[in-house]
This record gives structure tokens, C-alpha cells and sequence, in this order.
């Protein structure tokens, strides 16, 4: 196992799962600044590092990540352009782009309150897991602050018009059933489950190919904002792209258990490499 402490982030390896956890208990691991710089070092590294194949995202103690930290980001950085900058910066490097290009798949394991920017990190990962009774909210109008960072936009990607308007607009908080129902995480599980369930995810995800999971994952997220055309395009180029990029050779070796050999079925098993 191999553990790395940050002064507000956690990163420990273990059977080749990177679960980094937001560390600052105390305050509901709201995100200060030297969080985002500290998060901004870790995917870094972890992005290359040959240890880990999955990306497990969560939070120390009972809450995921109670949003921007309003001390520290914003109150006492309201008159300081220049840290606000290099906050604003670390915050946008790490929760939307470090995490939406990371070359692995990642997890969020919402084991409690999730709230207002914590939301572009959750959307920002490849799946997302709760807690039955983890508590979500956009509670940003209730500081006189918008959604803002990347929230608003990323909320919609997800969510419905109407669900993001709602929430957004009300500040109620929601839990883990509904932020399902709603398209904001993959599943909800009772509490008890949620980390056998995130485990087994990461395990069905690194029996498949390194190299064929990350072009898929770059697919489905290239295609989003692309008209059907250009998405056509871009899906055969990548396509011909993984003949030459899949040195497992997958490909080839999954036809031919398929149609020679008649040894594998993917209708019957789905998960795993044969
Ligand atoms: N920014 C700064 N500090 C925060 C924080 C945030 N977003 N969320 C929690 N904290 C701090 C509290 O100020 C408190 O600090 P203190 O011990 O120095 O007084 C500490 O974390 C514990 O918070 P507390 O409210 O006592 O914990 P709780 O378990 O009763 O409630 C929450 C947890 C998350 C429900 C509650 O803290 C909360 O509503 N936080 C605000 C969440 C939010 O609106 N975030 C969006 C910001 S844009």
C-alpha cells in the first residue's frame, strides 16, 4: 500500500485502487485554497502513476465536500484578485478538467453532504455512488451567490432542465435516491454497501483493457457537444485510432473467442476479460 499525506487531502493504493480522500473532517472537507492546490498535485501524479487503475474520489469523516470553503475562498479572498486567481485556477485544473480527462476511470463515493461546488467534482468523475442518506444541495442561493465555478453549467449536463432550475432556485437539499432518480449519480445504496459497492465497480473496471476503457470514456464525452455528423466522424477516427493504440490486442482476441473458438459470450458476461 502506498499513502501520500497532503496537508488536506488523503491518497492511499490499495489493490490498485487510488481512493483520495478530501481531508478536512473539521470543516466538512469544504474546499479552501490549499485544498484545490493540494488535489491540483495529486491527480497529477496519480494521473501517470503506474500503482493504481481506478480513481476512488470521497471525503473524510461524515460529509463528501460541503462546497467552497466561504471563509477562506471567498470572504477572505474577496479583496485579494491575485490568490483568488491562483485558487480559481487550481479549483478549475483539478475538479473539471483533471478529473473529466483523467487517463482512468474515477469514482465518486458521496459518503455524505455534498454541496453547492462540490457538484463539478461529483459530475466531473466517471461514476458516482452514495450513501441512501448522503444529503445534496445547491445551496448557493442562500449566500447570495450563483452556481457558479462550473456548476450551473455542469448541473445541466446531468440533470433536467427543470430538476437543475428547481434546486438551484430553492436550495433544498436532496438525498441520495433522488440525486439518482435525477441523473446526478450512477446509484444509491444503503450506507453499509457503499464502499463494498464502489469496490466492486473498481474491480469490474480494471478487468477490462486500460487502453480500450479511456478511448471509450473520451468518446462518450467528446460526442456530448458535437452535432451527429461530427460525432460519426470523430467515433470512425478513433475507432480505426484503437487498431493501432489497443496493445492487448482486445479486440482481435474478443472476436476470435467469440467466433472461432465460441468461448465467450458477451450477452451472458458482460464484465471481465476472458
Ligand atoms: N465553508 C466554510 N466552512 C464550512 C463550510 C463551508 N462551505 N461547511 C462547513 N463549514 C464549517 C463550519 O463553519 C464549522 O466550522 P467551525 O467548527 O469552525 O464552526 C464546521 O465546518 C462544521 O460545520 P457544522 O455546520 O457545525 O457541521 P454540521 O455537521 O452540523 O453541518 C453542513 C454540516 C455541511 C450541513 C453545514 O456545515 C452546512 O450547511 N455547510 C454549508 C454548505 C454549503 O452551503 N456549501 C456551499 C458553499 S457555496
Amino acid at each position: 500500500m502506498t499513502t501520500k499525506a497532503y496537508e488536506t487531502v488523503l491518497v492511499e493504493i490499495t489493490d490498485g485502487i487510488a481512493w483520495v480522500t478530501l481531508n478536512r473532517p473539521e470543516k466538512r472537507n469544504a474546499m479552501n485554497p490549499q485544498l484545490h492546490f493540494d488535489m491540483v498535485e495529486a491527480l497529477t501524479w496519480l494521473n501517470t502513476d503506474t500503482e493504481s487503475k481506478v480513481l476512488v474520489l470521497t471525503g473524510a469523516g461524515e460529509s463528501f465536500c460541503a462546497g467552497m470553503d466561504l471563509k477562506e475562498f471567498f470572504r477572505e479572498l474577496d479583496d485579494k484578485p491575485v490568490e483568488r486567481a491562483a485558487s480559481r485556477d487550481a479549483d478549475k485544473r483539478w475538479g473539471w478538467y483533471g478529473l473529466t480527462r483523467f487517463s482512468k476511470p474515477t469514482i465518486a463515493m458521496v459518503n455524505g453532504y455534498c454541496f453547492g461546488g462540490a457538484f463539478t467534482p461529483l459530475i466531473a468523475c466517471d461514476f458516482a455512488i452514495a450513501a441512501d442518506d448522503a444529503t445534496f444541495g445547491l445551496s448557493e442561493v442562500n449566500w447570495g451567490i450563483i452556481p457558479g465555478g462550473l456548476v450551473s453549467k455542469v448541473v445541466t449536463e446531468v440533470m433536467t432542465h427543470r430538476k437543475a432550475m428547481y434546486y438551484a432556485c430553492t436550495g433544498r437539499s436532496f438525498d441520495g435516491k433522488e440525486a439518482e432518480a435525477i441523473g446526478l449519480i450512477t446509484s444509491s445504496v444503503p450506507r453499509d454497501q457503499l464502499k463494498a459497492e464502489v469496490t466492486a465497480l473498481a474491480k469490474d473496471l480494471m478487468e477490462k483493457s486500460p487502453v480500450v476503457l479511456r478511448a471509450v470514456k473520451e468518446a462518450i464525452r467528446a460526442v456530448t457537444h458535437m452535432t451527429v455528423d461530427q460525432a460519426y466522424e470523430y467515433l470512425e477516427s478513433k475507432q480505426e485510432q484503437m487498431r493501432f493504440r489497443d496493445d492487448e490486442g482486445t479486440r482481435n482476441r474478443g472476436i476470435a473467442e467469440f467466433i472461432d473458438k465460441k468461448t465467450y459470450r458477451p450477452g451472458f458476461e458482460p464484465v471481465g476479460k476472458k
